[in-house]
């Protein structure tokens, strides 16, 4: 396990992208709980944000990737609309420990 980054970089409700290692991932906070995905949308293969950091619809309770809506849940990262539905992102292994996010690629 690597540290990623603290958990207070991220706040309630928001989103941030990260790149290890050349892996483009992203992290999600959300309900007092963090996911951790790969940056790749099952539809195309490509990046779902349409700016930096802007993982989540405008409610701020899904995933969307911004070329085509795809939707996904946060907690499991199922795409529940769009292209890919029944497909799901690709989770990143990770825990927190004291107050650090860690990651297993
Ligand atoms: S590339 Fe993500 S929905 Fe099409």
């Amino acid at each position: 396990m690597r540290p990623l980054c603290h958990t207070s970089d991220i706040e309630e409700g928001k989103s941030k992208g990260f790149e290890v290692d050349g892996v483009a991932l992203f992290v999600v906070h959300h309900q007092g709980r963090w996911s951790v995905f790969r940056n790749e949308c099952p539809h195309l293969g490509i990046n779902l944000e349409w700016m930096p950091d802007q993982f989540l619809d405008s409610d701020g309770c899904l995933i969307q990737c911004a070329m085509h809506g795809a939707l996904f849940l946060i907690d499991s990262g199922e795409c529940i609309s769009g292209p890919c539905t029944g497909q799901s992102l690709t989770a990143i292994k990770h825990e927190i420990r004291d107050g650090q996010i860690l990651i297993r690629l």
